[in-house]
């Protein structure tokens, strides 16, 4: 792999450090806080609303990823309170759902992979048992979200949740976790993943067989294809084959990764539905990170003659939005611009939280960083 990205080197440098001279100011003006967006150049705080929500774990993530390329100390120091915050979410039974990998893999995950200590573990093992217990073994699969009406949804957001299940079930040496990771990922496979490559993004299991229901945050359910949840099949499947080792997910993740890098072909950053109609033009740019995170572990496994296929559709991404969509200022809040949290919705155009991280997580793999928080 070191050869494909070697002419890539002088970028990955240069911008590291605009990251490196942000990130140790952005820390500290929002040290004391669980941010989402950055919509007017601050970040906006979750502490203040109702802790739990999804995107809550990702700057706990980003605080762990400089910890591990800087060695500072005072990252450290902020991911560990950040962690203990999160603990009110951990609490609120009700409103647990199926994301609990996004929350807890990227704070008390990263803080126990690294320093060990009972109570990240604790934490660990009461978030995975709460995921694994909304999985429905009758018709195989974790179900999403909650509420009556959607006790039959899954969603394919749900992939990158797994390896929170892969996580306990090697704390435990207990099998369980991991076998309700794979169960779902199955069905995952079977039911999410088109023909083509592309995805559903929300299936419904109740009643007879399978359907689409009328729910989704790319352009149209049943026809369209969201790339944020592409993204996520992309990396998830990833990640399940790196956690079992089994083949058929190695496969699901490049045909996922196949159809992506077709759809960058005219434009490198990611619309954020790569069917909706040509106007407007929404990007999501945190698909692009999310996916080329996706994509250089898959050139990392996959044979030496096909690298770079990956490689490239990689960087092809991360190289444009660094180049039209970052926000290198120390002065501001916002680092990856144009994120779209859902088509409909009037949620685009904005900074996102997980879109920073992910483009960090994937300058941080650029370098050689080797730990994975997933
Ligand atoms: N997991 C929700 C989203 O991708 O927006």
């Amino acid at each position: 792999m070191d050869g494909y990205l070697k002419p890539y080197a002088p970028w990955v440098d240069g911008v590291w450090e605009k990251v490196e001279r942000k990130m140790r100011s952005v820390r500290e003006r929002s040290a004391d806080k669980i941010p989402y967006t950055a919509d007017s150049g601050v970040h906006d705080d979750w502490k203040e609303k109702k802790i739990g929500r999804w995107t809550n774990g990702f700057w706990a993530g980003i605080l762990w990823l400089m910890y591990l390329e800087t060695g500072e100390e005072r990252y450290r120091e902020i991911a560990q309170h950040n962690e203990e915050w999160l603990d009110r979410a951990l609490l609120d039974a009700e409103n647990l759902n199926h994301d609990a990998g996004f929350i807890w893999l990227l704070s008390a995950g990263a803080n126990f992979r690294l320093f060990g200590g009972e109570a990240s573990k604790n934490r660990i093992l009461t978030a995975a048992s709460s995921l694994a217990a909304r999985y429905n073994i009758e018709k195989r699969f974790i179900r999403a979200w909650n509420g009556e009406e959607k006790k039959g949804y899954s969603i394919i957001d749900c992939m990158m949740n797994l390896p929170l299940l892969y996580l306990a079930s090697d704390i435990t040496k207990d099998p369980r976790f991991e076998l309700v990771a794979r169960a779902h990922a199955d069905s995952a496979l079977k039911n999410h993943l088109r023909a083509d490559g592309s995805v559903y993004h929300v299936v419904n299991y109740e009643g007879d067989g399978v359907t689409i229901p009328d729910k989704t945050q790319g352009y149209d359910p049943q026809h369209s294809s969201w790339a944020r949840g592409q993204a996520w099949a992309v990396y998830g499947f990833t990640l399940s084959y790196l956690h079992t080792g089994d083949e058929k997910y190695l496969a699901a993740a490049k045909r996922a990764a196949h159809y992506f890098i077709a759809n960058i072909i005219d434009d490198p950053v990611p619309l954020c539905d790569f069917r909706a109609p040509d106007e407007p033009v929404y990007h999501d740019t945190s698909a692009g990170t999310c996916a080329a995170c996706g994509m250089l572990e898959l050139a990392k496994i996959v044979p030496e003659y096909e690298k770079k296929l990956y490689v490239s559709g990689a960087m092809r991404m991360l190289c444009a939005i660094e180049k039209d969509y970052c926000d290198f200022d120390p002065e501001t809040d916002v680092l990856v611009k144009n994120g779209c949290e859902a088509y409909h919705d009037g949620l685009q155009d904005l900074p996102l939280i997980y879109g920073d991280y992910y483009f960090i997580e994937a300058l941080y793999k650029l370098r050689g960083g080797k730990e994975l928080l997933w």
